[in-house]
């Protein structure tokens, strides 16, 4: 079937079904004004859901009591589900597939927009609902399908290089490294004073999940290689990426990663950050409002993260509030939507949590940028970072990723046949 076809029907979920990939389907322009969005009607009050990965922070439920007080009749249950993005995936899939009203508002990952809008999981929002001019642009754009809004942004995700200050300065190294090379120099300094002894150079998140395909990119497109091209066609048996596995792998071999690493998600990296185990670690914003209440307060600070040749290239992370398709009292999810995805709210996301807002302002707030001097790099971060693969077959996609970045790092294939056999992977799951 030709582009041109696909996009003139509109990318219809039957053709979803037929495993087409729909990055080829053109942007019709937005839509959507007053309380309808194409079919839905927002209809119904009373209790709802929220459900999003498990909360290490606990602001999730100091909002949504906030929400509580003002709407007795409407009850919001915050439902935890587990910290990794690839289960919450499979859990809120077998929640529409079953048909089931249990979640209402999901906490969907930016990378999933796409095969929840086609697969009609998630109902199409009216977009001039929400203050979307006010927040930055490559984050609206994760909470569109083919021009639509599908999402309400609440919270970004950019990568950030969190390091020990204090080792840094003791080892009379002054500024945090702009390249792989200077970390890993840093690095023979640092393990050089005795407060180092045991400790480990680097981590990020590497084992088998959502966070490894992040890793993965984020390496890739630090050395100059994309994963797929402008066109979203997969392009990553190149020299290029080939510099940005060898280097996760070569780290893995040669120790600059602990071995342990590749068992590592989010919150093992920061715990083993916090407990003094690592000098430098690849991780998220919130870790830096969870670390500043811990043993390390006044002795880290974050940097851009390093790249080959110079600064190196974030993946861009972040949560959206879409809308089960198959929920109960749609009337109260929307108006609980536009409340926690609302400035007031990120306003304490951040405040308290440190999570990365989708609103411009926040990040040059006077007072928020005395509180985390490194608001301006975060936002820089979001701006240039590399959305992964926009596509319906989003969950083969990061599948092959996985699988093949995995083999990589833990020495069950070179980084060259690795990347050759996720080229032919990738090509195969996103074939028209
Ligand atoms: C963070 C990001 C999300 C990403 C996940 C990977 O939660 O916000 O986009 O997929 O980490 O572990």
């Amino acid at each position: 079937m030709k582009t041109r076809t696909i996009r003139a029907l509109r990318c219809s979920a039957t053709l979803v079904a037929a495993g087409l990939l729909l990055t080829a389907c053109g942007s019709t322009g937005g839509s959507g004004s007053g309380q309808q969005a194409g079919s839905t009607s927002f209809e119904g009050r009373g209790p709802i859901t929220y459900v999003a990965g498990k909360d290490a922070t606990g602001v999730v439920q100091k909002v949504i009591d906030r929400w509580n007080k003002l709407h007795p009749e409407e009850k919001v249950t915050f439902v935890q589900l587990p910290t990794d993005a690839d289960s919450q995936r499979q859990q809120m899939i077998q929640n529409a597939e079953t048909k089931s009203d249990a979640y209402t508002v999901l906490s969907l990952d930016v990378v999933w927009t796409s095969e929840f809008a086609a697969h009609q999981w998630i109902d199409r929002l009216p977009e001039k609902q929400f203050p979307l001019r006010s927040m930055l642009k490559p984050v609206v754009e994760t909470a569109k399908y083919r021009g639509d809004l599908y999402a309400a942004p609440a919270s970004s995700d950019g990568g950030l290089l969190y390091y020990r200050t204090d080792l840094l300065k003791k080892a009379g190294i002054a500024e945090p490294p702009g390249t792989w090379a200077e970390m890993t120099a840093d690095c023979a300094k640092v393990k050089k004073l005795p407060e180092a002894e045991g400790m480990s150079c680097y981590a990020g998140q590497f084992q088998k999940y959502e966070g490894l395909t992040v890793n993965f990119a984020e390496a890739v497109n630090s050395a100059g290689g994309v994963v797929t091209d402008a066109d979203g066609k997969p392009d990553v048996d190149t020299p290029e990426a080939r510099k940005g596995l060898d280097f996760l792998a070569r780290s893995v071999r040669n120790g600059t990663i602990p071995k342990e690493a590749v068992t590592y998600q989010e919150e093992d990296g920061r715990q083993a950050f916090q407990f003094g185990k690592l000098i430098f670690l690849r991780n998220w914003p919130y870790v830096y409002a969870l670390a500043e209440k811990g043993q390390l307060a006044g002795k880290f600070a974050v940097a851009p993260l390093p790249g080959l040749n110079g600064p190196g290239s974030s993946s861009l992370g972040g949560h959206n509030l879409a809308l089960s398709s198959t929920a109960k009292n749609k009337a109260t999810a929307l108006d609980f939507m536009k409340f926690f995805s609302s400035e007031d709210s990120a306003s304490t996301f951040l405040k308290d949590a440190s999570l990365a807002p989708p609103y411009a302002a926040l990040y040059d707030e006077p007072s928020l940028v005395k509180r985390y001097p490194y608001l301006p790099v975060l936002k820089q971060s979001v701006l240039r970072a590399v959305p992964r693969p926009r596509v319906v077959q989003y969950g083969d996609v990061t599948s092959a990723v996985q699988q093949e970045a995995y083999a990589a790092l833990t020495g069950g294939k070179s980084s060259a046949q690795a990347l050759k056999d996720l080229q032919g992977a990738l090509q195969k799951s996103t074939a028209q």
